[in-house]
């Protein structure tokens, strides 16, 4: 009971919030807070479901001791490039806590490990991280914009890198040296 009491006046309690990217890295630690808060959450992953199942479990198996046994967290695979897969995701928070979703955290990044330079980054490299970092981001925006739950102080959060700023930088290392060469 003294669990119960303490779950229902956490700050997030009664919340739902869809976390994008959550399977691990910094999008994994956010759904994790957000827990602690007191949200409902659906934990967003693209491939890796053992992470996300994994983390789901653990959250579910930590509010196990209530009284109310349903789920606070659930796995769903979706791909945030993909306009179907994002509506997906929102439909399935709503099905399973039969609330709209009231915060979205989009999380989801790809960042090339090999760390091309302007100038050896190709098209493909180029399309694969614009899909998932901007597109990603404007589709679950999108979503929110027109399906969060209204009037009761809705939040979205979108995470974003330094790397913008470093990639700027770079273009413009790129052109004055490009300009210093022809004078
Ligand atoms: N790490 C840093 O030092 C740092 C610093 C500043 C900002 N950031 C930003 O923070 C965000 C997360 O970074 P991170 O380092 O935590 O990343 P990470 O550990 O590589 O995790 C990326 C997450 O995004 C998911 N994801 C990738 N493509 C997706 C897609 N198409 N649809 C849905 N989910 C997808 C991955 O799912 P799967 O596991 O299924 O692939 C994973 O859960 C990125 O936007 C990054 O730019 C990172």
């Amino acid at each position: 009971m003294a669990a119960n009491t303490t779950a229902a006046t956490l700050p997030l309690s009664g919340r739902v919030a869809i976390v994008t990217g959550a399977s691990r890295g910094i999008g994994r630690a956010i759904a994790i807070h957000l827990r602690s808060l007191g949200a409902k959450l659906v934990i967003n992953y693209a491939s890796s479901s053992s992470q996300a199942d994994v983390l789901a479990s653990e959250l579910n198996s930590k509010a196990a001791d209530s009284i109310d046994t349903s789920p606070v967290a659930i796995a769903v695979k979706a791909d945030v490039s993909t306009p179907e897969d994002v509506k997906l995701l929102f439909d399935r928070a709503e099905q399973e806590f039969n609330t709209p979703a009231h915060i979205l955290v989009n999380c989801a990044g790809v960042l090339d490990p090999k760390y091309p330079t302007l100038a050896n980054t190709t098209v493909e490299e180029w399309e694969t991280t614009f899909n998932v970092n901007t597109k990603g981001a404007f589709l679950t925006c999108r979503e929110a914009a027109n399906r969060l739950a209204r009037g009761v102080g809705g939040r979205i959060v979108l995470i974003s890198s330094s790397n913008v700023g470093r990639r700027c930088r770079d273009t413009v290392r790129t052109r004055r040296r490009k300009l210093q060469w022809r004078q």
